[in-house]
């Protein structure tokens, strides 16, 4: 091993300028005794101010070029992106034999199985802590920490964009729009925030991270996915009384039927660490029999957050640590097996805009029996509206069930519907399981 371990970064936004900034603070890493040297970089305008000392590096106006270029022993990935050039430069480097560094977590859920082959075919370590939940040592911790140790679940607040919205409409009571507008403002929402309140960045980190613990193939279109857009006002004050938070949780769970990964809104005890996770602020935890309950919680986005995450792979790599991207040899991996939907078993919340007219609450009750499904909490609530308005028709009911099956659920709603008892549609989030 030489003294210095060379890399070239691609990419100089946020989170590439934040690394490059750490290095420079601490050059030497980890007690490693080497020296991390940045010997080359790429970004599209090699003309913009970065903030950073780039002097000593080659520039390159083509990543691909820089990642099959001689000199560098680690090209870090830090465009962005499922393709393009991001996902040609990873190839390239991978094939030419560096070591490879990213936290791209689109570009693993979407070819993590085949750039791991890659990697362990050309003996080149890939490694991509900040991937999954920024700067929580999430995959660290399921990969090595608990190396051999059966995991039942892995689940958790991975993106603090939704964590954030979710926080200022409990907190303020004010709809899904106005939060999101603030978080657009303050630089935690994208123009475009589909990706995020929509789930599929969630979606992505949990299927990295299911792979490792499960050791199964990385599967990203077998998650469910439901996003934030439907809550309302009405379901975070409901929450709130029935002693829950709602929570955007990424959930995967192993079954006897395979492995189930889900992302939904979720109601949360109050008082559980996850509940208790508020604003930008990630959690993650893992569960399983011999250990119980492990919660990380902590930063999940930002520049040096994340940074810090690319700057401990770096380091690994310099005290000579490699291990298997997914945990252990990609072919070895087991084959994902997706749980199917209608077994799931939980407990619910149901809000119904009900008809109001007399039998139409005994019309509810009756059809969710005949599902077999047993109520824990029946609270009726009715719309507070100015004097000079007509009462409104309608009657909101919130129902929380005991364990049910999500079919039985489903048929029950659907009965519920046909009978006209109510007046939209209903608006159900699951609630979390205790351990
Ligand atoms: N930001 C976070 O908090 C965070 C957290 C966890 C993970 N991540 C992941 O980290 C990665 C980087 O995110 P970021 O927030 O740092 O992105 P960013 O600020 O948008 O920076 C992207 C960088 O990539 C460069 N780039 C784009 N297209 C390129 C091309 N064709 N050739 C060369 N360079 C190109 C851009 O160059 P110019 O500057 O010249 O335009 C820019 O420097 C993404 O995979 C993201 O998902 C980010």
């Amino acid at each position: 091993m030489t003294d210095t371990l060379k890399i070239a970064i691609a990419g100089l936004g946020t989170v590439g300028t934040a690394t490059i900034g750490l290095l420079q603070a601490e050059p030497t890493h980890g007690g490693s005794g080497r020296t991390i040297e940045l010997v080359a970089v790429s970004a599209r305008d090699k003309s913009r101010e970065r903030g950073v000392d780039l002097s000593g590096a080659a520039w390159f106006d083509d990543p691909v070029a820089m990642a099959e270029a001689p000199g560098a022993d680690v090209f870090v990935e830090l465009i962005g992106g499922e393709g393009g050039v991001a996902l040609a430069a990873v190839e390239a480097a991978l094939a030419s034999g560096k070591a490879v560094v990213t936290a791209n977590k689109a570009l693993l859920a979407a070819h993590g199985m085949r750039l791991a082959a890659l990697a362990e075919e050309n003996r080149a370590p890939l490694l991509f802590e900040a991937a999954v939940a920024g700067g929580i040592p999430a995959i660290r911790t399921v990969r090595d920490s608990l190396a051999g140790i059966p995991i039942t679940a892995v689940l958790g607040i991975m993106n603090g964009t939704c964590n954030y919205i979710l926080t200022e409409m409990e907190r303020g009571g004010r709809s899904f729009a106005d939060c999101l507008a603030d978080a657009q403002r303050l630089g935690y929402a994208e123009a475009d925030p589909t990706f995020d309140v929509d789930g599929f960045d969630t979606a992505h980190k949990l299927a990295i991270l299911s792979s490792i613990a499960f050791t199964t193939q990385i599967d990203a279109d077998a998650v469910r996915v439901e996003g934030i857009r439907s809550i309302e006002p009405a379901d975070l004050e409901a929450a709130a009384e029935l002693g829950f938070r709602i929570k955007l949780l990424g959930i995967a769970t192993m079954t006897a039927e395979g492995v189930d990964q889900r992302v939904h809104p979720t109601m949360v005890p109050r008082g559980s660490a996850l509940a208790e996770t508020s604003g930008v602020t990630n959690a993650v935890s893992i569960r399983g029999p011999a250990f119980g309950e492990l919660v990380l919680s902590g930063p999940g986005a930002g520049g040096s957050a994340t940074a810090s995450a690319v700057v401990s792979d770096l380091t690994d790599l310099a005290r000579g640590l490699a291990p298997s991207p997914l945990g252990r040899p990609s072919a070895s991996l087991m084959p994902f097996r997706k749980a199917e939907a209608s077994g799931h078993l939980g407990a619910y919340y149901v809000r119904l805009p009900i008809a109001d007219r007399p039998g139409a609450f005994a019309a509810l009750a009756t059809r969710m029996a005949a599902e077999g499904i047993s109520l824990e909490q029946i609270v009726q609530k009715t719309p507070h509206r100015p004097d000079h308005l007509p009462p409104l028709e309608e009657q909101t009911v919130i129902l929380v069930t005991y364990p049910t099956s999500s079919a039985a659920l489903a048929r029950a709603l659907a009965d519920i519907e046909a009978d006209g008892t109510i007046v939209r549609a209903p608006h159900v989030i699951p609630i979390a399981q205790t351990l």
